[in-house]
């Protein structure tokens, strides 16, 4: 099977999000295996997002952070709850929304490229999963859109997959 990544010309972020909505739908479409669907998810915001340097998972791990499929420069594998940008909302349990990595306290830097960054939990059944990442090498890349729209698709990859 080959999957053929649409080009989105969206004129809007809802619109984009709805678009990568239905491909990511497809995408998953009867396959249930967590690292699988996490691979291929990473790859379609990778590909379809502009002007971002970073895009993956990491999964709750004994009580860390430990690096899943992602696409971009290698990064830092084990991360700990409660420290960085990831370990941040995964403790939270919250999106968070980074405009200057510079500021954020306790940021860890993998590519120094980045800029910005958002984190999206991963909980099921009130139960951390994991958190997604994507950064940017632009200041103030994402906004609430975005955080709307990697929520949207966090929550179909949530349904789609086996935690
Ligand atoms: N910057 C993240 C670490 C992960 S990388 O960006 C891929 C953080 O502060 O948690």
């Amino acid at each position: 099977m080959t999957f053929q990544l649409e080009q989105i010309e969206a004129t809007s972020k809802a619109e984009l999000y709805a678009n990568l909505s239905s491909q990511l739908r497809s995408l998953l479409e009867g396959e249930r295996d967590l690292i699988a669907n996490a691979a291929n998810f990473a790859s379609l915001v990778y590909h379809s997002l502009s002007d971002i340097n970073w895009a993956g998972w990491y999964f709750e791990q004994d009580g860390e952070l430990v690096l899943g499929p992602f696409q971009g420069k290698p990064a830092c594998v084990r991360i700990a709850i409660g420290k960085g940008v990831c370990g941040t909302a995964a403790q939270q349990r919250e999106t968070i929304l980074v405009d200057d990595v510079h500021d954020f306290p306790g940021h860890i830097a993998c590519d120094s490229a980045s800029n910005s960054e958002i984190v999206i939990p991963l909980i099921g059944e009130g139960r951390l999963i994991g958190v997604f990442d994507v950064d940017s090498p632009s200041r103030a890349r994402f906004d609430d859109d975005d955080a709307r729209g990697l929520n949207d698709l966090v929550e179909i990859f949530l349904r789609a997959s086996k935690a």
